[in-house]
């Protein structure tokens, strides 16, 4: 158990507060510090969720700030902050919102706890991540999109739910951006090692496919709010392999230096987590079918990064 870590949260709504719950309860770092522009709010989700801890016989300490010069010397900062999309607000304004939002989180992030592995949550998750990787000049291993691991555990849930059997021994593999072309890949999937082929016909194996493909949506029809207890779920999974240097494999929206063929862009593929963030990106053999989903993904994130190009993102 890794003693002495320090995670800050910037934005406390439901994701935010939620990855602050589950990871107090995980008893896996001294320190949370949760930051919200909205401080009042912020500070009752804090206290209650220290008066969670306690009987739990958590040491984690939970405090929340408006300043950020209370991440300092944090090992991981989570951002989750960003505008939902408001009534009459196209797609693009959304973008260029967030992305402004990002970059002033970044510029705070970056003075105060300048050597922080940043896990970004907030969408456009690929280019939001691309957003704040330039700009805070950081290196690719210290800047990783939560969206992998929260699309994978929605194509496990989706196969076990088909499957009717094997419940909790599915692992299942998407890459990717965190969007409607994300790439589900069947042929990485398996049910306690038995091949996913051998257990689903063609056709179930296409209707998890677009089950995943659809699953944030479909929470959100049901809620009228984007899902936050898987998501806060996934985005622990990789604050614990950074802070316990687990090396170990998720995949993640990381920028890609020549892998699969692609040069500044982020999209997701499987990387190794460790305390450096990003250790390694592992380079799937993608067969021609699978190459070409790819290939639509990344250019559905390219032509994000090319509006905030016109809008003058990414100048410096
Ligand atoms: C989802 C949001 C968190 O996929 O992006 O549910």
């Amino acid at each position: 158990m890794s003693q002495g870590k320090k995670v800050s949260i910037i934005g406390t709504g439901n994701v935010g507060a939620t990855v602050c719950y589950w990871l107090s309860m995980r008893k896996r770092c001294r320190e949370i510090v949760m930051i919200d522009r909205h401080g009042v709010v912020a500070h009752g989700k804090a206290l209650d969720i220290l008066q969670a801890t306690s009987p739990e016989g958590s040491h984690t300490q939970i405090y929340n700030s408006t300043d950020y010069a209370m991440a300092a010397n944090s090992d991981v900062v989570v951002i989750t902050a960003g505008s939902p999309r408001k009534p009459g607000m196209s797609r693009d304004d959304l973008l260029i919102l967030n992305a402004g939002i990002t970059e002033q989180v970044i510029h705070e992030v970056r003075k105060y706890a300048p050597n922080a592995i940043i896990i970004m949550v907030s969408n456009p998750l690929d280019a939001m991540t691309y957003t704040a990787l330039k700009a805070g000049c950081y290196p690719r291993n210290q800047v990783i999109g939560m969206a992998g691991i929260l699309d994978s555990a929605r194509m496990e849930t989706f196969i076990s739910q088909k499957l009717g059997f094997g419940y909790g021994q599915v692992t299942a593999s998407v890459i990717g951006g965190h969007g409607d072309n994300m790439v589900p890949l069947p042929r990485y999937s398996s049910v306690n090692g038995v091949a996913l082929a051998d257990l689903l016909s063609d056709e179930e194996i296409k209707e998890i496919i677009e089950q995943t493909r659809e699953g944030g949506a479909e929470i959100v029809g049901y809620m009228g709010t984007s899902a936050y207890y898987a998501p806060a779920n996934s985005v622990v999974k990789m604050i614990e392999a950074i802070i316990s240097d687990a090396r170990a494999i998720f995949p993640c929206a990381v920028l890609l230096e020549g892998e699969y063929g692609y040069n500044d862009i982020v999209n997701g593929v499987p990387v190794v987590l460790g305390a450096h963030g990003v250790e390694k990106v592992l380079e799937l053999p993608l067969n021609l079918d699978e190459q070409k989903q790819f290939a639509k993904s990344i250019n559905s994130v390219a032509e994000l990064l090319e509006i905030l190009r016109k809008n003058n993102f990414f100048t410096v």
